[in-house]
């Protein structure tokens, strides 16, 4: 008889946004009248770019001759890509990245569950807390979180780190040795960012204990301070302790067109054994590519027209952004993160839990956001605003949050 993988059991239900939308529709029904705003989305709104639309044609013509018609993609990705994201993405920035140190995928979520292939089931991995779920979900999946205790909302083998204002949302170094650390910076939900100075005491912790982090820059195009490091590999010694995931989702709106990588130095060694060499194993066994149409497509994400294009559009987010923290701050409310990331994380006034704050923000102003315990435990307290809306409904959302005093 077969038997099933259980840990898939011991996974809680994942109600955050099936409870959102339960809410919201729920009010919607019993109030026709009203129109009702989302802030609480995670996914971009703005088309691809014009550069992005024009290398798809343009690929998907050459897929249609034989002379140009291509198969299977090469097991790391394409070179043309490889080289745009070695040369604009780290070499620009000082940091000196081979291309078969690159390895092009699908998308940050099935990188960052899918990393756990390479470690052994009896690592204890490190997770900040609130979180983006992946991580500590695929890591139960293969059995490495222990039990979950509904109780704390935790699991038995996980290392939690809170990240509350106190800390400006990045970490303490973790008391427990930490084998496997997930950071990513800048963070969802709390929208905060890590200095180059806090970052580096992670990789020295890191070096320290022969731990590896996971270092996941979804949101890197967001940066727009100077002190804000853009890579991991930026740290000293970095490329000894981590692996660093992007996407190229949130930086040029492919989250339904599906791309991203993750570099994995060659000097990222366990026991003599190569990190590189292990993952190029397991995605030349389980992964056969991303489709050449794509990968043209994120190539122009790194040409003049195309850069300027997505430019914009990360621009015209990180306007809205603005309007949602300055407004908020006019407002009264405590607001974090929103300078280098899509994501505003306030606190809840006058002592209300998150949901307490969903449901008042929804009675009150006709707003949807996401109420930040979703994410954690420490995220009792916060609720999470999103940018990717269009401007008119971030600038109407706003409004009516300011009048509701
Ligand atoms: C922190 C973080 N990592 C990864 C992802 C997923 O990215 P992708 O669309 O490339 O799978 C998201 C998406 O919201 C995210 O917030």
């Amino acid at each position: 008889m077969f038997k099933i993988n259980e840990n898939y059991l011991k996974l809680p239900g994942s109600y955050l946004f099936s409870t959102v939308g339960r809410k919201a529709r729920e009010y919607k029904a019993a109030h026709p009248d009203k129109n009702v705003i989302s802030l609480g989305i995670g996914d971009v709104t703005q088309p691809l770019a014009p550069a992005v639309i024009q290398a798809m044609h343009a690929a998907v013509d050459e897929m249609g001759q034989a002379a140009t018609f291509r198969g299977y993609a090469p097991d790391l990705g394409y070179e043309f890509l490889r080289s745009e994201i070695a040369n604009k993405d780290y070499k620009a920035r000082g940091v000196e990245i081979a291309l078969d140190e690159i390895f092009i995928s699908d998308g940050a979520k099935s990188d960052c569950g899918n990393i756990g292939d390479i470690f052994s089931e009896d690592n204890r991995i490190a997770v900040c807390d609130p979180v983006y779920p992946v991580y500590v979900d695929t890591n139960a999946m293969s059995g490495r979180c222990g039990d979950y205790i509904k109780e704390s909302e935790r699991w038995s083998n996980v290392t939690y780190m809170p990240c509350v204002a106190e800390n400006n949302f990045v970490p303490a170094l973790p008391e427990e040795a930490a084998d496997v650390i997930y950071l990513c910076y800048p963070n969802n939900p709390t929208g905060a960012a890590a200095t180059k100075e806090q970052l580096q005491k992670w990789v020295d912790y890191a070096l320290a204990h022969q731990s590896i982090i996971v270092f996941d820059a979804a949101y890197e195009a967001y940066i727009h301070e100077d002190n804000i490091p853009h890579s991991i590999y930026e740290c000293e010694g970095a490329k000894k302790c981590a692996i660093e995931i992007r996407s190229f989702s949130k930086n040029a709106g492919f989250t339904g067109t599906r791309l991203g990588f993750t570099v994995i130095p060659k000097e990222l060694t366990a026991g003599g054994v190569s990190l590189n060499s292990l993952w190029a194993r397991r995605c030349g066994t389980k992964f056969n590519g991303a489709p050449y149409i794509i990968q043209r497509a994120g190539e122009a994400v790194y040409s003049e027209a195309g850069r300027a294009q997505t430019r914009a559009q990360i621009e015209y987010y990180m306007n809205n952004a603005k309007v949602i923290r300055e407004s908020l701050t006019s407002a009264g409310y405590e607001v974090f993160g929103g300078v280098n990331a899509p994501y505003i994380w306030l606190r809840t006034p006058k002592g209300m839990t998150s949901w307490d704050f969903f449901d008042y923000l929804l009675a009150n102003a006709q707003v949807v956001g996401t109420p930040g315990s979703g994410f954690g435990p420490s995220g009792e307290g916060y609720f999470r605003l999103t940018a990717f809306g269009s401007y008119e409904n971030t600038v109407e959302a706003l409004d009516r949050i300011k009048k509701m005093g």
